[in-house]
């Protein structure tokens, strides 16, 4: 097989790429990744020479690009978008250019090469937000997203289905809880709060940290992935539950790790179109087998020693980084 991995050099994509090249030795995977802010190449350094493994430097939204890296390539895992939602508060409109135009483009070339399978990576924010009380979203959830990051992947995830509906277009799609593991920008909550603390810095913490998020290790994200793209049903979308925990919550097992005291968080006002609670019925996933298998306080322990381990990797992403608009960076709250 040979797949075409989109934002490889992201996040989840290079955990997504390690996963697969450990698991699927026969298979070849064509990386394509404009390399922008979010963009590491240092978190594929090791497949350097590796014959299985291609890169291509290029944008989604740009169809030549896209044309040619498709070429002989049987399945799609489409990771690449704009992530941060605080970004998508100071700069709305590239996120709607990579994540709706993007996939556009990804998706008219993919009917063109007739590939066998287009997976779409996408987000629980789509939903909406939840009340404490509220049972969890599911596929059938009416979409409801509050803030550019999320309407423009409820945008891209409205046309991979209308893809599939309209021309046939062999897709699955999965909204998935928030990720954490080794390789995460320093920009987002967890890596934030870390690297801040072993910098000798305050955690900007919003509200009291009432707000809940589920948390899923991203390694169990790839085996999800792995699953649909095996034994999904063409068509259908799928949600990837994570283990509940309160943001104050998780800073305090970050500070415990790190034998830090409450005085290291400082808290700062909610940011616009700030959620409340998001949490995921993921039974479909499960009907296919799907089971966690990091237990989120043991391995954010993991997490918290990988950062101790690899400044050489988040320093100078950190120090090159121009602070956001700090009108809307009053904190992170996920
Ligand atoms: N991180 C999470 O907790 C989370 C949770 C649910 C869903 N998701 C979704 O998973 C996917 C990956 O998230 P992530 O956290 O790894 O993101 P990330 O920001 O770490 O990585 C995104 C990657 O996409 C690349 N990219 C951006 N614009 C591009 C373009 N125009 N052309 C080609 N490449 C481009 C970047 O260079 C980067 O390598 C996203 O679609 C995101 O919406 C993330």
């Amino acid at each position: 097989m040979k797949l075409l991995v989109t934002g490889g050099a992201g996040f989840i994509g290079s955990n997504f790429i390690h996963y697969w090249l450990k698991n699927h030795p026969d298979d070849k995977i064509v990386n394509l990744d404009k390399l922008t802010y979010a963009g590491h190449m240092e978190s594929l350094k090791n497949l350097e020479g590796n014959p299985n493994y291609q890169f291509i430097k290029g944008d989604i939204c740009d169809e030549e690009v896209v044309k040619k890296a498709m070429q002989g390539i049987d399945i799609i895992v489409h990771f690449a978008a704009e992530s941060h939602v605080d970004r998508s508060v100071v700069d709305p409109l590239i996120f709607v250019k990579t994540n709706v135009l993007g996939t556009a483009v990804l998706l008219n070339a993919a009917l063109g090469a007739k590939v066998k399978k287009f997976h779409h990576v996408s987000t629980d924010e789509v939903y909406g937000d939840l009340d404490v009380n509220d049972p969890p979203f599911n596929p059938d959830t009416p979409y409801d997203p509050r803030t550019p990051y999320s309407a423009s992947k409820a945008g891209s995830d409205h046309l991979v289905r209308a893809y599939f509906k309209t021309y046939g277009l062999p897709i699955t799609i999965s909204n998935c809880a928030n990720n954490y593991g080794f390789y995460q920008d320093p920009e987002k909550l967890i890596p934030r709060f870390i690297t801040n603390l072993l910098d000798g810095e305050k955690v900007p913490l919003m509200g009291k940290g009432e707000n809940i998020r589920e948390w899923l290790h991203v390694l169990d994200h790839a085996r999800a992935i792995e699953l649909i793209l095996e034994k999904g049903t063409l068509g259908e979308t799928y949600l990837i539950q994570g283990e509940e925990r309160g943001n104050l919550e998780v800073t305090m097992k970050i500070l415990d790790v790190l034998g830090l005291g409450e005085d290291r968080i400082e808290y700062v006002e909610h940011r616009l179109g700030h959620d409340f609670r998001y949490a995921n019925n993921g039974s479909e996933l499960e009907a296919l087998g799907f089971k966690r298998t990091y237990n989120f306080d043991e391995s954010l322990e993991e997490v918290v020693r990988w950062y101790q381990e690899n400044k050489d990797w988040w320093k100078p992403l950190k120090k090159g980084r121009p602070v956001l608009d700090r009108e809307v960076q009053k904190g992170y709250g996920g």
